[in-house]
């Protein structure tokens, strides 16, 4: 069964086409990040412009690249939500348009159970156990959502935690903003971390005692602080583009540098997602390990739950990064398993929704 994915939540346009749920045949992005970096974030209309203009011509190279036209297609899924109103109205309309005109059927996918698809993805001969070993714990985590969730059957999610305010892609984003680093904060922050001493700063680690929920603005502003008290220019842009790029006024202020700021965050960071999501684990007496979403591609994140899941026995999936980051071949893949799980959803399940929960689709298998 060959399916087209549609992607157009935030700021990458993407289209794939997929092969029985694992297998891709293409994977299409055009990235928009250049059209929002001078913001140092996303512009809504700016991307729905954008998918506008960027949609049809991914569509077509997935197509090409998979050597197949429209009419070859078994059906055609889109992205529901949570992300961008405007954003996901284009892939939409595009995706109804050409299930209309040739006749295929179409669904409309969770972004983050997308995520979450993308481990079972098969790339450089990496394959997924199949059955996979359920019942499994997943943590989502990405520029908008940080879910801790439980997984007792595909299509069949427990949400365990989420952040109550930033998420941690968020926080990665607000800090690269903040030190003028640019956007998506992220790989950046990720970068610099590897020449930087992640125990220079003792940054909070907010556990949030009895709960699997996260919270990550305490953190962003305490970096916030730390740069305000040693007399960085916080309030002006220019003056922190100035500042944040001179090595020796970091010397002289901080006894640090940027890079130990970024390393000390990003530990932050990382240890409360692998404690949280270990101790799930634990929890719900999970099989299996699965991560997915844009922080997932974060160097020191993977490999610190690495070796915690080594430490527990307990198997680990991890996307390669450009599958960990929004693509539409996980939008593809997840509208693969519920079509062949027999719930082909109901025409009210196409419409978009910019916060769309988690969906159990498959609440009856239990
Ligand atoms: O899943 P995604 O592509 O889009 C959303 O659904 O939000 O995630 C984007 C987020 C951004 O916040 C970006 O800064 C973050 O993922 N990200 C990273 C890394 N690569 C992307 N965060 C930390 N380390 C990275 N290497
Ligand atoms: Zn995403």
């Amino acid at each position: 069964m060959r399916i087209l994915g549609i992607e157009t939540s935030c700021d990458e346009t993407a289209a794939a086409v997929v092969e029985n749920g694992t297998r891709i045949l293409s994977d299409v992005i055009a990235s928009q990040a250049s059209l929002h970096a001078e913001f140092l974030g996303v512009v809504p209309e700016i991307a729905s412009r954008a998918h506008l203009e960027l949609l049809l011509p991914c569509i077509q190279k997935a197509l090409c690249e998979a050597s197949l036209d429209l009419s070859h297609l078994d059906a055609i899924a889109f992205t529901r939500g949570p992300g961008l109103p405007g954003a996901l109205l284009m892939g939409k309309v595009i995706a109804q348009t050409l299930s209309w005109t040739h006749s295929k059927p179409l669904l409309g996918i969770q972004h983050l159970e997308g995520h979450f698809f993308s481990n079972l993805l098969q790339t450089n001969g990496r394959t997924v156990p199949d059955p996979l070993p359920l019942p499994a714990v997943a943590l989502i985590v990405s520029g908008g959502h940080t879910d801790l969730l439980h997984i007792r059957s595909l299509g069949k999610y427990h949400v365990l935690g989420r952040t109550l305010d930033d998420a941690a892609g968020e926080a990665f984003d607000k800090l690269a903003k903040l030190l003028r680093m640019g956007y998506p904060g992220g790989p950046l922050i990720d970068r610099a971390s590897r020449a930087g001493n992640p125990g220079a700063f003792s940054l909070p680690r907010p556990t949030l005692p009895g709960s699997f929920n996260f919270s990550f603005s305490g953190l962003k502003t305490s970096a916030l602080y730390l740069l305000k008290d040693a007399g960085f220019p916080i309030q002006s842009p220019k003056g922190m583009e100035k500042l944040a790029a001179d090595p020796a006024q970091w010397r002289r202020r901080l006894g640090a540098s940027l890079e130990d700021l970024c390393a000390s965050f990003q530990e932050a960071i990382v240890d409360t997602l692998v404690q949280k999501t270990l101790h799930a684990a634990q929890v719900c007496s999970a099989r299996s390990l699965f991560l997915g979403g844009g922080v997932a591609c974060n160097r020191r994140l993977r490999e610190k739950m690495k070796r915690a899941c080594g430490r527990e026995n307990l198997p680990l999936f991890c996307p390669p990064p450009p599958l960990c980051t929004d693509n539409a071949a996980m939008i593809a893949s997840a509208a693969y398993f519920q079509l062949r799980s027999g719930k082909f959803p109901k025409k009210s399940s196409l419409s978009i929704h910019p916060s769309l929960p988690f969906i159990n689709w498959n609440a009856e298998h239990d």
